[in-house]
């Protein structure tokens, strides 16, 4: 029921005409206390990657049909970083256009000034998420996202293929590498001249950030900059782990790599012309649909690595400080986040709860027994250093994307983009982060 303002003034004017008519006096002043907020529109980001507009839009839809309200989609760009600086734009505007906002696991403190505290309309629910995560989106004791989902690293590969060559899951970045080009020879002799041994994301933007993280980590070589804030880039580990994805460009991998985000790499390799990719565990349900040239052939294990290493990542809903309908907002917030739609978006869109719950549901896990299987890899992905480098993280990241794309467009070695990193890392940092 919406509040009808003419109609209730009409009844207002007849129950206070007539003295006798207390009960409808009663019935209309409770009437307009009780009645729900008036309907509203409500703006939220869905999309545009992979199943995220079918599976946002597709709740926030639900939740509109039963409140009242309306939803309007506001697509963002597909990267990151442009999601960011489009966001940046319109907090610095003060604009309203936006009421739900997705943000990135490295954005709460970066965008803490523009988003709503969400605890008043919790209800103290995020304490059944990973408390890892409800930490990271709680800046100065405020609540400014609720998780939505959780992402790590994964290494997808045909294990079809690996099977017909008798060969194994590589377990370091060496034996991928040999194992990448076996294949690949042996298909492209066969005619296939468009198999490719390894896709991943190599375009300047936050998901080289992720890869180049887990090379340089894998590696034994750190994290770019350590917990304590002091730069650790500058180790032949890092140079060592560089110069090997500088060696896939144009030899396992297509020299389009450095123009790819998630949505390329998954393209080659769901059809069928890639051995190995890299990707978030999105990646998994959308292989799985009718029409995947790969459906019933692909495994997922761990990274290569020693250790082995998966970047952290993921997802949460916030609200924007310049909605002009928080609450309705929060509403929305909550209800996108909670099990039942977090339960429903892992089973057809295998995007990892962050309720710790979920885990242990056979639905969940029957449609991705990764969830399960690889368990440690979620709980041990590495975070990029945003905590320690805190508002200058965005120049950090962009810095070490930078110093990867160089290296890899071979417009630098390995060395000189370490050495020229590490001076930049510090003229960022100068006296403190
Ligand atoms: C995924 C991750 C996010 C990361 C992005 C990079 O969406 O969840 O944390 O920043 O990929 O492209």
């Amino acid at each position: 029921m919406t509040f009808q303002p003419f109609a209730a003034a009409r009844l207002c004017a007849l129950a206070l005409a007539s003295k006798r008519l207390r009960w409808l006096q009663a019935l209309v002043l409770s009437w307009v206390v009780l009645s729900p907020a008036r309907a509203v529109e409500i703006t939220i980001t869905c999309g545009p990657n992979g199943n995220d507009v079918e599976f946002c839009l597709k709740h926030a839809q639900a939740w509109a049909a039963q409140t009242g309200n309306t939803i309007k989609n506001f697509s963002p760009p597909t990267s990151p970083t442009e999601k960011l600086a489009l966001y940046r734009q319109l907090f610095a505007a003060k604009s309203g256009d936006i009421d739900v906002v997705q943000i990135d696991t490295v954005w709460p403190g970066i965008l803490k000034d523009h988003l709503l505290d969400l605890k008043p309309y919790s209800k103290g629910i995020e304490s059944e998420h990973f408390p890892a995560i409800i930490a990271n989106n709680s800046v100065n004791g405020k609540l400014l996202g609720m998780p939505w989902y959780t992402d790590a690293g994964l290494l997808y590969y045909r294990a079809d293929l690996l099977k017909k060559h008798g060969l194994k899951v590589p377990t370091t970045w060496e034996e991928l590498t040999q194992t990448a080009l076996k294949v690949q020879s042996a298909e492209r002799a066969k005619g296939d001249l468009d198999f490719h041994g390894y896709v991943f994301q190599a375009k300047a933007y936050e998901g080289l950030t992720c890869n180049a993280l887990e090379w340089v980590s894998g590696h034994g070589g750190g994290t770019v900059v350590g917990p304590d804030g002091q730069i650790t880039i500058g180790n032949a580990q890092a140079v060592k782990a560089l110069n090997m994805a500088a060696s896939w460009i144009g030899s396992i991998s297509p020299a389009g790599v450095l123009n790819y985000e998630e949505e390329e790499a998954r393209g080659v390799f769901q059809n069928g012309n890639a051995l190995f990719m890299r990707n978030w565990p999105y990646a998994w349900s959308l292989m799985q649909k009718s029409g995947s040239l790969v459906k019933g052939k692909v495994g997922v294990a761990k990274l290569p690595g020693s250790p082995s290493a998966a970047t952290l990542g993921g997802w949460q809903l916030g609200v924007s400080k310049y909605s002009k309908h928080a609450a309705v907002a929060a509403d929305l917030v909550m209800y996108m986040t909670s099990a039942s739609v977090q339960k429903a978006r892992a089973i057809s869109g295998s995007y990892n709860p962050t309720l710790p719950a979920l885990y242990k549901d056979p639905e969940v896990i029957q449609a991705n027994e990764f969830m399960a299987t690889l368990a440690d890899v979620f709980a041990n992905s590495v975070a990029r250093p945003t905590t320690a480098t805190g508002l200058k993280y965005p120049q950090v990241s962009q810095s070490f994307w930078n110093a990867a794309h160089e290296v890899m467009s071979k417009r630098a070695t390995g060395e000189e983009a370490v050495a020229k990193l590490e001076s930049r890392l510090k003229q960022i940092r100068r006296k403190h982060w």
